[in-house]
């Protein structure tokens, strides 16, 4: 069973994540340097986000968590990663005391304090990966680097876009980006370059790029819970889509782990009411700009052919009246 509450949006707009810089939207290669290395991030949100994370994972774990038992050297990299990471940007909220294998790890925001032996697996209550990724608001995947591909081998997923740990778990770079009409605007077959393009990654040069979806009345959809999510987008017309749809936005992250040579993808995922959008008005002209055009077989891959239309027609209604109080004034 699972529950979702609609209770979660980005409130700063500083740190929304906007994704679009032209009025149209093709796949491309858009990874960019990561300038700040340092991937924990504590926004407004992120007691609502985690301990509705926590809620999500414990309410299906098998759907949102998967990992194979061969992995636990990789997961406690990560682990370390992100204590450390956490500590060195935060020490206000997070703190860790290395007594050499004996860690004391403590969350100030959520009053949590707990010690272990680094590198044993039997010290924690759950596995090192998914211990530490329920300390951040972001989704976690490793993908291991194997034979010139990477495959997912390890991963807590909560805000998934058509995604879920279960559902793709073994699976190769390829094979997860198999359904994607992964064209570019110059018509070329991106998944092979883009694979190409990560082998060449190397540990402490991280890349980043942004994705994008719309979401109806939801945080996530995944694959396990179509009968529930599929017909609640019919529900979506053009009166209601300014607070119901919201543009899902995944700041993503790619690192080199040094030791496992695996490849630790974060994601930071925030949402904005289309409402919301007039709050900037440039955001709000280029997203109409945008969803107008967005190809067929996007918006059927995306999810969001049901209700595209109507959250056009919600801004094109939004845009004539700004017009028309521009026209009196
Ligand atoms: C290596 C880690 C990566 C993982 C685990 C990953 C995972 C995924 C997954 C699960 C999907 C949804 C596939 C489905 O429909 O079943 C997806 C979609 C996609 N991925 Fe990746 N991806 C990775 C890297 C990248 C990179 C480096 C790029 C581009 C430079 C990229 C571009 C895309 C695009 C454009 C989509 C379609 C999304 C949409 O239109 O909403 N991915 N990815």
């Amino acid at each position: 069973m699972f529950t979702q509450k609609l209770d979660f949006k980005t409130t700063d707009l500083e740190t929304f994540p906007f994704p679009f810089t032209t009025g149209n939207y093709r796949y491309s290669n858009d990874l960019r340097k990561l300038q700040n290395i340092n991937c924990v991030e504590i926004t407004p949100e992120y007691e609502l986000q985690v301990r509705t994370k926590r809620r999500l994972l414990e309410e299906q774990p098998e759907v949102r968590y998967q990992s194979y038992p061969h992995t636990h050297e990789m997961q406690w990299e990560v682990l370390e990663m992100l204590v450390d990471m956490a500590v060195s940007r935060y020490p206000q909220h997070f703190e860790v005391i290395k007594d050499g294998q004996n860690w004391t790890f403590k969350n100030n925001i959520l009053g949590e304090v707990d010690s272990f032996i680094f590198g044993d697996s039997s010290t924690l209550e759950l596995e090192p990966f998914d211990y530490i990724g329920r300390h951040f608001h972001n989704d976690f995947v490793l993908m291991v680097h194997r034979d010139d591909n990477f495959y997912l081998e390890v991963g807590q997923v909560s805000y998934a876009a058509l995604f879920s740990a279960h559902w793709n778990k073994g699976m190769s770079f390829n094979e997860i980006h198999g359904p994607v009409p992964f064209v570019s605007r110059k018509g070329d077959q991106l998944a092979d370059r883009i694979r190409r393009f990560l082998l060449s990654v190397e540990p402490g040069e991280p890349w980043t790029r942004i994705n994008w979806n719309l979401m109806a009345n939801r945080w996530d959809v995944n694959y396990e819970t179509m009968d529930v999510w599929g017909p609640e987008r019919d529900l979506i017309t053009p009166e209601n889509a300014g607070e119901l749809v919201r543009l899902r936005v995944e700041e993503q992250k790619f690192y080199r782990m040094p030791r496992s040579n695996a490849i630790l993808f974060v994601l930071n995922t925030q949402f904005l009411p289309l409402e919301d959008l007039k709050l900037r008005q440039e955001w709000f002209d280029l997203t109409y700009s945008v969803l107008q055009d967005i190809p067929k077989e996007m918006a059927e891959y995306k999810g969001i052919a049901p209700y595209l239309p109507q959250s056009v027609e919600y801004l094109r209604r939004e845009k004539e009246k700004l017009k028309a109080v521009e026209n009196k004034a």
